[in-house]
């Protein structure tokens, strides 16, 4: 790689010893992908995860000086307080783990808003912006929906690109990598947000490859619920940082303008007879449920609305968890959707991610309800079983205490 005198000055250690580390793990990532040079960021999101991997890292560059260039914001953790009092005494050790990342975080330089959709609200690339993004859900959204140039980072590589400032210039930083290579015929109906979610499943497990599809014959723009849950899906089903949507998407107003000098690789057609079987092998049988959870990723505004005029008067017969930012969630108080989820037995919690352990514990092993298939993947570990529903059908199970069907 050609560094500039400043950032072998950075390496050398000239401006301590966090940014020489920061650099040293970015060089190496840029020699293996064969970058030419490093180029600014403007922006950086971590998905911190609160979790002993996570925290060593950070502890580690900030114990040698670093701090942020560029701030990132950052993934939900645990709302402790919230947990303590509605929920479970949180055991010490999470309590700690938790504490201890949140105070690294916020001493290196983070801003700390605890919500994985940064691309919705606090951190919003423009077009062509160079930035460096961690999160399953938020490097599509960023490439592909706003036209951002961010590659697949990890919480560890988009850290030491906000200590830097700097990233190695390689993948999807490049025009050249940005263009299609799979063509994917939509012949199913795709319209609501729930079905993003199953044509997101859907396409890893019919073509593997990392390869940038180009999706065609989808008639109207998604919304930005469902743009985000297509690309949550398709990044948990596979991995997919990047694709285009003929005629929606930024870089791709039409055909040959999302293939440019590709030559389409490989063509494949997603039926309605598709997506149900996807329907049917991840979405479970109908049954008795302990409790229902939504918002992995976190939920907007408009879902939480939807929530709170599906329930109304009524009761949740089940414990009723929607996940949010806290801006969302101060929104959803000010316009009364806070209110009627409460009323009904519901809590709208921020900050919050549905996989940091032990913060559901009493749930393990138990059944529930999600509108999310990335919430019900990573929860089997844990042996909660979840029937995935679109969210209105999730909404009414939570307040019958059973999917019917
Ligand atoms: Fe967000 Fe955690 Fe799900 S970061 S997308 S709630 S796994």
């Amino acid at each position: 790689m050609k560094l500039t005198s400043e950032e072998k000055d950075m390496l050398a250690g000239k401006y301590g010893e966090g940014i020489a580390a920061a650099m040293k793990i970015q060089v190496a990532m840029g020699e293996t992908f064969e970058a030419e040079r490093m180029v600014p960021i403007t922006r950086a999101h971590v998905a911190l995860s609160a979790q002993d991997a996570d925290l060593w890292f950070v502890e580690k560059l900030l114990n040698l000086g670093a701090t942020c260039k560029v701030s990132p914001t950052v993934n939900p953790s645990i709302d402790l307080k919230y947990l303590n009092k509605n929920l479970f005494e949180i055991p010490k050790a999470g309590i700690n783990i938790v504490s201890s990342t949140n105070e690294a975080y916020r001493k290196i330089g983070a801003t700390l808003t605890f919500d994985c959709t940064p691309y919705l609200q606090q951190n919003v690339p423009g077009f062509g912006e160079v930035i460096a993004f961690s999160e399953s859900s938020a490097t599509p959204y960023v490439n592909s929906v706003l036209g951002a140039r961010s590659n697949r980072e990890s919480s560890q590589s988009a850290l030491c690109a906000a200590v830097t400032g700097i990233v190695p210039e390689y993948g999807l930083l490049l025009d050249e990598n940005r263009k299609g290579e799979i063509l994917v015929e939509v012949e199913a109906k795709v319209e609501t947000d729930f079905d993003y979610q199953l044509l997101g499943w859907c396409y890893p497990e019919l073509y593997k490859g990392l390869e940038i599809p180009v999706f065609t014959g989808i008639k109207a723009r998604p919304t930005p619920a469902g743009f985000m849950n297509f690309g949550a899906q398709l990044n948990t089903s596979g991995a997919v940082s990047m694709y285009h949507m003929v005629g929606i998407t930024p870089e791709a107003p039409t055909l040959e303008a999302a293939f440019g000098n590709n030559k389409i690789k490989h063509h494949i057609k997603i039926t309605d007879q598709d997506l149900a079987a996807t329907r049917e092998r991840l979405c479970r049988e109908p049954g008795k449920i302990d409790f229902a959870m939504f918002g992995c990723p976190h939920l907007n505004i408009d879902q939480v609305e939807t929530i709170a005029k599906t329930v109304g008067e009524r009761k949740f017969a089940v414990d009723f968890w929607v996940l949010t930012s806290s801006l969302t969630r101060e929104l959803a108080d000010r316009m009364g959707y806070l209110d009627v989820i409460q009323r009904a037995g519901g809590h709208i919690i921020a900050d919050t991610c549905i996989d940091v352990p032990p913060c559901w514990q009493p749930y393990y092993g138990k059944n529930a309800v999600t509108d999310s298939p990335k919430c019900a993947y990573y929860n089997e570990i844990r042996g909660i079983k979840f029937i995935i529903r679109p969210l209105e059908e999730a909404v009414e199970a939570a307040i019958l205490g059973e999917v019917l069907k």
